[in-house]
Parts: C-alpha cells; structure tokens; sequence
C-alpha cells in the first residue's frame, strides 16, 4: 500500500508553493502596511524562508528545518509589531495570492482556514 498522499502532492508541489509566495511578497512589496515591518531591503531572502516553511507544514520536504532549525513562529515574529491592521493587511495579500492557485475548493479551504488560525496567533499587539 502507498502512503496517503500529502496535501502538498495533491495541490501540486513546490510549484504551487513557490507561485503562492511570490505573488504573496510582490504585494507585500507594494503594501504600506507590511512592507515596512520587513527588516531587509531584498524580499528574496524572506520569500525563500516563508516557501520552505509551508511546504515543510504542508508534508513537502523538511528543508525549512534543516536551515532554520524549530520553527517558532511566534517568537520569531515577536520584534515586529502585529496588531489587528497588520494580521488583515496579511491576510487580504494572502487571499490575492492564492486565488490564482487553481486550487479544489476543498484544498483552498484548508489551506485558508490555517493561515486564519496561524496570522492569529501571530497577533502581538494591539495598537
Ligand atoms: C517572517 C511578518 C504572519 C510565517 C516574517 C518577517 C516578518 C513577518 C516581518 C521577517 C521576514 C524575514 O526576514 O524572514 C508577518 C506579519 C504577519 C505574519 C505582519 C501577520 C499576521 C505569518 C504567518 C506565517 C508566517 C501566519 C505562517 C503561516 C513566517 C515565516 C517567517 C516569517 C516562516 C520566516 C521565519 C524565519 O526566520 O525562519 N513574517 N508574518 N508569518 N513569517 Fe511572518
């Protein structure tokens, strides 16, 4: 018997992922909101991180980890202030950039009521 296939087989791979994070990123370039929180002048580094993190969460390869070692995501989002403007500012590029995905409509709702719960869960302030 095979294995189950994951959820980042069934929605196409590194492909989807790589197309998801880098329209992500070129609106967050453009956005007043978010692009200020972003420490470093070159996006890539940052694109790069966020790719293997989500391709590592949804059972791609473990990358992410081997380079970053434990995600802690909350503590590492802790020097950039996160309030409720951010975490929508976040999640409106999101959706932008997974509307061309060509997901299932089962697969966009999973995907899309994680990163509601993960964005949360990032909130650290409110400002
Ligand atoms: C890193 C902002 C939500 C995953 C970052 C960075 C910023 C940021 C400014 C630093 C960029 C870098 O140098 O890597 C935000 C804001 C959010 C948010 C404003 C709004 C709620 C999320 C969510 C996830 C996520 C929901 C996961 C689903 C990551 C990852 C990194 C990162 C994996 C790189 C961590 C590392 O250093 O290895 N984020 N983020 N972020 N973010 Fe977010």
């Amino acid at each position: 018997m095979s294995a189950p296939e994951s959820f980042y087989d069934e929605v196409g791979g590194s492909p989807t992922f790589t197309g998801i994070v880098a329209r992500f990123y070129a609106i967050v370039e453009d956005d007043p909101v978010l692009r200020p929180l972003y420490p470093e002048e070159d996006l890539g580094p940052a694109q790069v991180r966020f790719r293997m993190f989500l391709e590592q969460y949804w059972g791609g390869p473990r990358t992410y980890s081997d380079q970053r070692g434990h995600p802690r995501l909350r503590m590492r989002h802790a020097p950039f202030i996160i309030g409720p403007a951010e975490r929508d500012a976040w999640l409106a590029a999101m959706a932008k950039a997974i509307e061309p995905a060509g997901l299932t409509d089962s697969a966009r709702e999973r995907l899309w009521a994680y990163l509601v719960m993960a964005a949360d869960s990032m909130v650290n302030s409110l400002h």
